[in-house]
């Protein structure tokens, strides 16, 4: 039953054909480099490129998975949340395609396939069903910061999320009142590796609040202080190293503590952790260093699947279908704030 995916939901466009709990082909055009010059994504820009790569993506995807068009038996595509004339794009293109084809189509929520996301891995990339267990996942990205406790693989409650800028966002403002390029997520990560993490002191909001949500903006206005009453530290590599390796660790402990604490609190075995920030190698290497202590068991979704991809729908998509989810309507509307609810 090959399945062919679409993902547009902010700057990526991507497709994917996935079959049997396999990933055939997975391939994504990022439009990083056009919204870098604006220092964000641009909402129109993004749909017009969306527009403009949807069909030789999905030509390159099916290529390279050695499938034809009339060999795909189901179409499914990312109906939110996102970005409103992006999310349009890929899911008005899927569902066109469902229809040419006469095929069912599924509407995928983002979010969920996050929480599918960690589960994919192997060579060739494959669902790795059978060693799920019930588990805190921690989605962040851009856009989102997520803790969300995973019951049974289709099953979940939201515990918290950000009451205001992502932990991705965080990254890239900072990198921006630094002048590095957006996304400054990978440039902050990179120049953090060379930093001493205590050379900077910057807070950890809601760190120790009871509850499972996150706040970014405060450490961002501290950044904002810190390089104004400290006008040379960027002059020298070390300096912006240093500063990189205090924000970043600041980032990351607020991360990692709040998810292993909602785990422990939970009584879950297991931490999953996807979306853009995910990348980051000082989280990955603190939350793996927290999991061990703890006597969790980690799965962090491999970076290609980390950041914004098509694949990550489509196993949804395939696993739901399977288990005998309806078809979306080919008229449905995009669900641009669709809230992730429990299954
Ligand atoms: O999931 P994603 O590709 O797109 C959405 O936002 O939906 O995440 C992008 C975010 C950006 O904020 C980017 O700066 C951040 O993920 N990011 C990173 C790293 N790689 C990407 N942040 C920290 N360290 C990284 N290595
Ligand atoms: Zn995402």
């Amino acid at each position: 039953m090959p399945l062919l995916a679409f993902e547009t939901s902010c700057d990526e466009t991507s497709a994917a054909v996935v079959h049997q709990g396999r990933v055939l082909s997975n391939a994504v055009s990022s439009q990083i480099a056009m919204h870098a010059e604006y220092g964000g994504v641009v909402p129109e820009l993004a749909a017009r490129e969306h527009l403009r790569n949807l069909q030789p993506i999905a030509q390159t995807a099916l290529a390279q998975a050695g499938v034809t068009p009339d060999q795909i038996e189901v179409v499914a595509a990312t109906q939110g949340p996102g970005l409103p004339s992006a999310l349009m794009a890929g899911l008005k293109a899927a569902q066109a395609f469902a229809f040419a084809l006469r095929r069912p189509f599924l509407g995928v929520h983002h979010h969920e396939a996050h929480l599918f996301s960690p589960w994919i891995s192997g060579n060739p990339p494959q669902a790795q069903f059978d060693q799920f267990e019930p588990n805190v996942s921690l989605i962040a990205s851009g856009g989102h910061t997520i803790l969300v406790l995973v019951q049974s693989e289709l099953q979940h409650r939201v515990l918290g999320a950000t009451v205001d800028d992502a932990a991705g966002e965080c990254f890239d403002k900072t990198g921006k009142l630094m002048g590095l390029p957006y996304p400054a997520g990978p440039h902050i990560d990179r120049l953090a590796e060379q930093g001493n993490p205590t050379g900077f002191d910057f807070p950890r909001p809601k760190l120790n609040d009871p509850d499972d949500n996150f706040s970014f903006s405060g450490l961002k206005t501290a950044v904002r202080y810190c390089l104004r009453d400290h006008p040379g530290v960027l002059a020298t590599r070390q300096g912006m190293a240093d500063f990189c390796a205090s924000v970043q660790t600041a980032i990351v402990e607020v991360l990692v503590a709040k998810t292993i604490r909602a785990a422990r609190r939970h009584r879950v075995r297991c931490v999953t952790a996807s979306g853009g920030v995910t990348c980051n190698a000082g989280l990955r290497r603190q939350l793996a260093a927290a999991c061990a202590g703890a006597g969790l068991r980690l799965c962090l979704a491999e970076k290609a699947f980390c950041t914004d991809n098509a694949a990550m729908i489509g196993m949804l998509a395939e696993r739901q279908f399977a288990l005998g989810k309806a078809p979306t309507p080919l008229d449905a509307d995009i669900q641009p704030t669709w809230e992730l609810a429990g299954a």
